[in-house]
């Protein structure tokens, strides 16, 4: 387990997101993002999702510009995703090697986002297991400068929830019919915190948020989610299915948390327990998945699964993201 340092939160947070006239500046979380804006980014996003094989869609919208991926924790979706994003869009892209930087010789993380912001980046997109991080950042940067959320310990991880949300509307149409089912460790999981967001924003018809007690999210945190401990009743005529991995790198002690054979029996997504759900269920997981752990191997290539379509709307979402905060750069 990795050393945690808290930075300190305050109430603002959602707002600092905004510049004065409302676009967005920052993208902490998804908390604060009303309807239309949710649905200007995922519509935004929409125009860059291209087909397998097809040629993918470049401009210059961020020439001039240049993105720092400065990824604190492990990543391979969201880092690759924000570099192909950035670069489709013209920018000039740093991806920093966290492990030979100066924060291991105990630069404090202010003075590296200070020496990259004199360095003239306009988007940082930052990754830490420390919560707090992203605001923090963000209340100490310069007027030009972007924050983006590119996950934050358990809290939040704005960019797939937009991914997943996408990825939803994009094989059911529409949200207030459908029944979401979220399965796993949702007490640690910022994917689960930031889709629950956007989808009670977008007015999701029911959310159900299943896991072994252990790893249950506390029950005022989300009032609009029903809570589950038992999979089967959880999944019954769902539409959409949300695996989640158990995120060991956050959990002090195992005791009371399943085995993997254990879990696997009583929590793992499989084509038979979704036997439960309605007859056009779709798979989701946001990666890194586990199979045979949180959901079966075979369920994860089937045409039920999304999983590689959320990866696609990976990179469009982020390049939606960056276009729009680099937009209102150009008011500011
Ligand atoms: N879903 C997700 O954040 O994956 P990575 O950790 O690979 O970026």
């Amino acid at each position: 387990m990795q050393a945690i340092e808290v930075f300190p939160r305050s109430d603002n947070e959602a707002n600092l997101q905004f510049n004065a006239d409302g676009s967005l500046r920052h993208l902490l979380t998804l908390k604060g993002l009303n309807r239309s804006l949710l649905v200007d980014l995922l519509d935004h996003a929409q125009q860059y999702v291209t087909a397998p094989g097809e040629a993918t869609i470049h401009n210059q919208s961020l020439d001039g510009r240049t993105v720092a991926n400065l990824f604190f924790e492990p990543s391979t979706r969201t880092r690759a995703s924000f570099d192909l994003a950035a670069k489709r869009l013209g920018a000039d892209v740093l991806n920093l090697d966290v492990n030979t930087s100066s924060r291991k010789k105990g630069e404090s993380i202010l003075d590296t986002i200070y020496t990259l912001q004199a360095m003239q980046v306009d988007v940082m997109v930052v990754r830490d297991a420390s919560s707090g991080v992203p605001a923090y950042i963000a209340r100490h940067v310069n007027e030009h400068v972007s924050i983006l959320n590119a996950g934050e310990a358990d809290v939040s991880h704005p960019t797939q929830g937009l991914l997943d949300l996408l990825t939803i509307r994009q094989r059911k149409g529409q949200f207030k019919d459908l029944t979401v089912a979220i399965v796993g460790d949702i007490m640690h999981s910022r994917v689960a915190r930031s889709a629950a967001e956007g989808l009670n924003t977008l007015g999701v018809g029911s959310l159900r948020l299943i896991s072994p007690s252990a790893l249950a999210p506390d029950p005022d945190e989300m009032p609009y989610a029903t809570l589950h401990d038992n999979l089967d009743e959880g999944l019954r005529d769902a539409d959409v299915v949300m695996a989640l991995r158990i995120q060991r790198e956050r959990i002090d002690s195992l005791e009371g948390i399943p085995g993997s054979d254990e879990y696997f029996a009583n929590y793992g997504i499989s084509t038979e327990r979704m036997q439960n759900a309605a007859d056009d269920a779709i798979v989701m997981h946001p990666g890194p998945m586990n199979r045979g752990i949180e959901i079966e191997s075979a369920l994860a290539d089937s045409p039920a699964s999304a999983i590689t379509q959320q990866v696609a709307n990976g990179v469009a979402v982020r390049m939606a993201v960056l276009e729009r905060v680099s937009q209102a750069m150009e008011s500011r």
